[in-house]
């Protein structure tokens, strides 16, 4: 069964068309990108999968059951996602254990099993700010997994880093992935992290969004320098072939 199934999603906002029948699967142990031009509604519909915002049209199915406009199934690391600074990290990403009625000194146990995979062994008790731009984003990561670990949504969590923070980040979330496994939806403009993430991608036109293609991908394929061409090439189109 699909973990998660975007039924013909359709979203109107400020009377701009943003989402065109959207339609989508995440099948269990799986990360599926959706790739699309900035602005092109990705947060959007990630809001709308979320709960956190009602479609016009289509449903949202989760294991099979409708959470259409309902929240808290699937956990959601969203773009800005600002860890709390007057909160240790360990204090931060105990929130959602909390929030689900585990005692503190449980939550403050059962989180720190996973520091060391995270790669925040020996900072529990830092503050954000004292983080690298990395690592926080390790720890926001590390919270949303809390809160439920088997579906995630990402939306871009490493675009704000630099470059190599950032590929040493999407080998990190890899091998963690091929470790804890679970269904991921990440959203991102960048073909490259697509390509090395994804066993599946979606690739979003813009104005209003809809599914352009879908990529049956093979991680380390060899047919890696054809397909990323034929993606520019439809993010290409979808920019008219201007510079701007
Ligand atoms: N709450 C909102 N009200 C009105 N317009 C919005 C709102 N959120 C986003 N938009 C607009 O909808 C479009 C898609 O935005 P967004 O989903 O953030 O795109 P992406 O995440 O792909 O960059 C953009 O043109 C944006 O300005
Ligand atoms: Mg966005």
């Amino acid at each position: 069964m699909n973990k998660i199934e975007v039924k013909h999603i359709s979203k109107t906002l400020d009377e701009l068309p943003t989402l065109a029948d959207i339609s989508l699967t995440v099948g269990e142990n799986e990360i599926v990108v959706v790739l699309g031009p900035s602005g092109c509604g990705k947060s959007t519909l990630l809001n709308i999968i979320a709960g956190l915002l009602h479609p016009d049209r289509g449903r949202i199915i989760i294991e099979g059951e409708d959470w259409t406009g309902k929240s808290t199934r699937v956990s959601y690391m969203q773009q800005k996602d600002l860890l709390l600074d007057w909160r240790s990290i360990l204090d931060n990403v105990t929130i959602p254990l909390l929030l689900k009625g585990m005692p503190r000194k449980q939550a403050r146990a059962y989180a720190a099993n996973y520091f060391e995979d995270f790669g925040l062994q020996g900072f529990e008790d830092y503050y954000p700010r004292q983080l690298s731009g990395g690592m926080r984003q390790r720890a926001a990561l590390l919270r949303t997994y809390l809160f439920a670990s088997d579906i995630l949504l990402l939306d871009e969590p490493f675009a704000a880093l630099d470059a190599i923070t950032r590929r040493k980040m999407q080998l990190w979330l890899l091998d963690l992935y091929q470790r804890y496994k679970s269904s991921i939806l990440f959203v991102t403009h960048d073909i490259e992290e697509a390509l090395l993430l994804a066993d599946r991608i979606y690739i979003l036109g813009s104005r209003p969004a809809v599914v352009r293609r879908e990529i049956l991908w093979d991680r380390g394929s060899s047919r890696y320098p054809e397909i990323r061409k034929e993606i520019l090439e439809i993010l290409e189109e979808e920019s008219n072939g201007g510079y701007f």
